[in-house]
């Protein structure tokens, strides 16, 4: 779908259709009201007939109205003017989107952007306006011998910015909502493939693939036996126990053309292809939602494309482990000990705690580049779904302005974190009496421990570790990936860039 933003009067012009928000009570918006002047009052008597009171959700298309030049108009109800938040705002265009699809329109002329949205302005407007759009286009039918059409989706969506003087800033939000939402969905495609498909190696593939359309992006891969070489002990532990051997995957993106040698901010993503659990292994219930255990990974390819759409002026390396955890022959066995990449070593108590396993080494590996900051996304922890549900990503950071920073582009991007504490009186829980410390922390604060595992890592740079487990995918008749925290890790680097509002 192409996307163009524009202002003008709603009678004139000549598209397919109009869209025109009608609060509760039928309280039309200064374009609806435009329009029903313009239309001889036409709007508001029919409205009156009791067919659209403006109430959310609530559609009325009408033809051919007099005095407008549109082929249609699309009444759409929005409710309270109070009640409306960025979940509703979405909700209407993909609602908008489903009606229209039912109709032959091929573009529409939206005048949502004129509701009033607490604490956002028009660029967040016509950027959410763009993502919904774009999430609800958004399929997964690879696998479907009959693919569902893309015809009934609109060809042009025009998005009314109420004045010339705003279209520069309406143009900024079409641009990075659509980078945005290629990365969201990107993520989203990647963690839906399943693990027979979607391996190490396919991974390794997709990086490679990616460099060669992008000039700025240099690629490598670390094989298996190399890991094993350098002494990236935790992580070889892991991969052992698949016939798939696991890689690390290093993507490059030098942005900064001012400044090539730029401390580099390092993304780093869990990418465990698929989740037995190895010999400690997983219960059959749900076990297929374990294709998604590389949803953080998934993000980091995800963000590195939006960064790539948009030729970002910032230098980022995107760091992947990627690995298939399987009770293979060579399987790692609970109380085996291993020596990571730092030097320490860890008893692995559990195999299924694998995900700070391969991150231990790649964060480890990460300070070669001298980065900035490292933030790394992991589906780790299923206590951290317990704690907090599938709303908010779990946050930790060793380095409270970065938490923050980080925190509010969630809050920016609709895609929310929370933070959770870091205390160095965790660390008990993974005392060990044969190593160092263990890879298991038991069940109370399940989420907290992992991430103290992880911190022992990380001591000698500015860090944030993301726990994904409750938001990168739904569950259920919904089942499929989110693309999380996409949005707000593009939102993070749109600022580290100087390019957000
Ligand atoms: N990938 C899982 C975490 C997970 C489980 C995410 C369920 C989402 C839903 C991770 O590798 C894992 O198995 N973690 C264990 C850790 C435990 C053994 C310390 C867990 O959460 O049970
Ligand atoms: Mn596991
Ligand atoms: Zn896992």
């Amino acid at each position: 779908m192409e996307y163009f933003v524009k202002s003008g009067q709603p009678e004139k012009q000549r598209t397919n259709c109009l869209i025109i928000p009608v609060y509760e009570r039928r309280k039309l918006t200064e374009s609806g009201e435009k329009l029903n002047k313009e239309c001889n009052g036409k709007i508001a008597q029919i409205m009156r007939r009791g067919d659209m009171d403006g109430e959310f959700g609530q559609m009325l298309l009408l033809h051919d109205v007099a005095g407008c030049l549109a082929d249609r108009i699309l009444l759409v109800g929005v409710g309270k003017e109070r009640a409306l938040d960025i979940s509703r705002y979405r909700k209407l265009h993909k609602m908008v989107l489903a009606q229209l699809g039912k109709t032959g329109a091929t573009e529409a002329y939206s005048y949502l952007t004129e509701l009033s949205l607490k604490g956002r302005d028009l660029y967040w407007k016509v950027r959410f306006a763009v993502e919904a759009c774009e999430e609800h286009r958004y399929r997964f039918d690879v696998f479907k011998t009959e693919k569902a059409s893309d015809k009934t989706n609109p060809k042009r969506w025009v998005i009314d910015v109420g004045s010339r003087r705003h279209l520069p800033v309406g143009e900024s939000a079409v641009k990075h909502g659509q980078a945005v939402a290629i990365g969201q969905n990107e993520a989203r495609t990647l963690a839906n493939l399943p693990g027979n498909v979607c391996h190490p190696q396919y991974l390794a593939e997709r990086a490679r693939q990616l460099a060669q359309s992008h000039p700025n992006l240099e690629v490598q891969v670390i094989e298996q036996d190399e890991l094993e070489r350098m002494g990236a002990g935790a992580f070889v532990a892991v991969a052992k126990g698949s016939k798939r051997p696991g890689c690390l995957i290093v993507m490059k993106y030098t942005g900064n053309k001012d400044n090539k040698t730029e401390a580099p901010i390092a993304l780093v993503g869990k990418g465990i292809t698929f989740d037995t659990g190895g010999i400690s292994l997983k219960p059959g219930e749900a076990m297929d939602e374990m294709k998604f255990d590389m949803g953080g990974a998934a993000s980091v390819f995800g963000t590195m494309q939006t960064v790539l759409a948009l030729d970002l002026p910032l230098n980022v390396v995107g760091l992947v482990a990627a690995a298939e955890n399987m009770p293979d022959g060579g399987a790692t066995r609970p109380g085996d000990i291993v020596k990571t990449l730092s030097g320490k070593t860890v008893e692995i108590l559990n195999t299924d705690a694998e995900g700070r396993l391969v991150l231990c080494d790649t964060l480890t590996y990460a300070e070669r580049f001298n980065p900035s900051y490292v933030i790394d996304m992991a589906t780790l922890t299923g206590a951290c779904v317990i704690a907090l549900g599938h709303i908010v990503s779990g946050l930790f950071s060793n380095h409270n302005p970065l938490a923050n920073e980080l925190l509010s582009s969630g809050e920016e991007a609709a895609d929310l974190a929370w933070r959770m504490p870091l205390l160095p009186e965790y660390h008990e829980q993974l005392k060990s009496p044969f190593a160092d410390f263990s890879n298991l922390g038991g069940r109370p604060g399940g989420a907290i421990t992992a991430a103290c595992f992880l911190s022992k890592f990380t001591e000698k740079y500015k860090w944030a570790h993301l726990d994904i487990a409750g938001t990168a995918w739904k569950s259920g008749a919904e089942k499929g990936a989110t693309g999380r925290p996409v949005p707000l890790l593009a939102q993070f680097l749109l600022k580290q860039a100087g390019l957000a509002n």
